[in-house]
C-alpha cells in the first residue's frame, strides 16, 4: 500500500481509519474523500482531503488516476435504518457506488477493501454461531446491497484478478464520530446518554442480542486483512468477524458499574427492531482467525471502561 484512497472518510469508521492509515503509511499517502459531512480539523490538518460523490464515476476514476492510488478503502454507504427510509438512493450509493469503485480499481490496478455487515444475513440465516458460508436472504435494502457487494467483490477478483478483500462487521462502538443511522447505533448513544442524563431510552428491546465490536479492533482488522499474505485467503469477501455478543441490558449493567444509578428503559422502534431480529446473534469467525489471524482485543468490560474514559475526556475538552 503506497497511495491510499478512503471514501466515506468523514463517517464513523472513516474518521478514525483515515488517521490510523496515515499513522501507518504516511500522512501524505492517504487521501480522505468525504461527501457533504464536512471533514474536521484532525482530518484536514493531518493529510490530503477532497470531496467525492461515489455515484459520480468520472470524478472518482480521475481521483484514482491523478493520485496514482493503489488501494481503496471504500466506506461510503448509507446504513441500515437510513437505507430503509430511501431504498432507491441506498441502492444508488451502495451498489452503483461500489461498481464505480471496482471499475476505477480495475482500470488502475488497485486493491479494494469493502466492509460488509451482519446486515448481509437475513431471517432465514441461522442466528447462533452463524457460519461463514450459510443462507443469505436479507430482507432490507441495506442487506441486499451488502450481499450484492460481497458477490461483486468476489466477481472482480475471479474475473479480473482484482485484490478485493472484505469483512462482515458487526455493530461498531466508538467515541469519536457518532454513527450514521444504523440499527446498532443504540450501543453508542447509550454512552452519551449515560454521561449526560444517567438514563437511556433504548430503541431496541431488552434481549436483542447482536454481535458488536469496539472501533480499535475494527480498524486493526481492516488493516490486518489488507496486509495479510493472499495465499491462505480462501474467503476474501467477506470474513465474519466479531468481538462480543451482547444485548442492551448487558451494556447497561456494565455502565452501571461505573455510573451507579444509571438506568435503561425501552421505547422500541418497530422498523429497527425488525431489522435487528433478522441479524445474527453471534457469528462464527473461525475462518478469519484461521486464514489471517483475527483476534479481538476488547471484550464488553474493557470496551465500556475505555468508552467512558474517552468520552469523559472529550466532553471535558469541549467544555474547557
Ligand atoms: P457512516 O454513515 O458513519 O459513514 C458513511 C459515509 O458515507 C458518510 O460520511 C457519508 O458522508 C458518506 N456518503 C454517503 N453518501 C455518499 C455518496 N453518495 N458519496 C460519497 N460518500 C457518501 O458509516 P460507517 O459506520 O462509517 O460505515 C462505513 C462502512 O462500514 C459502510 O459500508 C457500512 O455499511 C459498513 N459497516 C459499518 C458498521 C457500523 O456499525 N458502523 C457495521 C457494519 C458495516
Ligand atoms: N451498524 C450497522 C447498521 O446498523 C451494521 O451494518 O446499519
Amino acid at each position: 500500500m503506497q497511495k491510499i484512497l478512503v471514501t466515506g472518510a468523514t463517517g464513523q469508521i472513516g474518521s478514525e481509519l483515515t488517521l490510523a492509515l496515515r499513522e501507518r503509511y504516511g500522512a501524505e499517502n492517504v487521501f480522505a474523500a468525504g461527501h457533504r459531512r464536512p471533514a474536521d480539523e484532525s482530518l484536514t490538518g493531518s493529510g490530503p482531503c477532497c470531496s467525492v460523490d461515489v455515484r459520480d464515476a468520472a470524478t472518482l476514476t480521475a481521483l484514482v488516476a491523478d493520485h496514482q492510488v493503489d488501494t481503496i478503502f471504500h466506506l461510503a454507504s448509507l446504513l441500515s435504518a437510513v437505507a430503509e427510509d430511501g431504498p432507491q438512493l441506498a441502492w444508488d450509493v451502495n451498489a452503483n457506488g461500489l461498481v464505480h469503485v471496482l471499475e476505477a480499481a480495475r482500470m488502475h490496478g488497485c486493491a479494494v477493501f469493502f466492509p460488509s455487515s451482519i446486515g448481509a444475513f437475513g431471517p432465514s440465516t441461522p442466528r447462533d454461531n452463524t457460519p461463514q458460508i450459510t443462507i443469505q436472504r436479507p430482507n432490507t435494502m441495506y442487506g441486499i446491497t451488502k450481499l450484492t457487494g460481497e458477490l461483486l467483490c468476489d466477481y472482480y477478483h475471479q474475473r479480473f484478478a482484482l485484490d478485493t478483500r472484505g469483512l462482515r462487521y458487526p455493530g461498531l462502538i466508538s467515541h469519536r464520530t457518532l454513527p450514521g443511522g444504523g440499527t446498532t447505533d443504540y450501543a453508542v448513544h447509550i454512552f452519551h446518554a449515560a454521561l449526560k442524563e444517567g438514563h437511556y431510552d433504548c430503541f431496541l428491546d431488552a434481549g436483542t442480542r447482536l454481535d458488536m465490536m469496539y472501533m480499535p479492533d475494527a480498524l486493526r482488522a481492516a488493516m490486518q486483512l489488507m496486509e495479510a499474505d493472499s495465499g491462505p485467503l480462501r474467503h476474501r469477501n467477506s470474513f465474519n468477524v466479531t468481538a462480543m455478543s451482547i444485548a442492551p441490558e448487558d451494556i447497561a449493567a456494565e455502565i452501571e458499574k461505573h455510573i451507579p444509578g444509571f438506568t435503561i428503559s425501552y421505547a422500541v422502534d418497530p422498523v429497527r427492531q425488525a431489522i435487528a431480529d433478522s441479524w445474527p446473534k453471534h457469528m462464527d469467525d473461525s475462518a478469519a482467525r484461521r486464514e489471517w489471524g483475527w483476534q479481538p482485543g476488547y471484550d464488553l468490560a474493557a470496551m465500556v471502561e475505555d468508552m467512558l474514559t474517552k468520552l469523559r475526556t472529550r466532553m471535558t475538552e469541549r467544555h474547557a
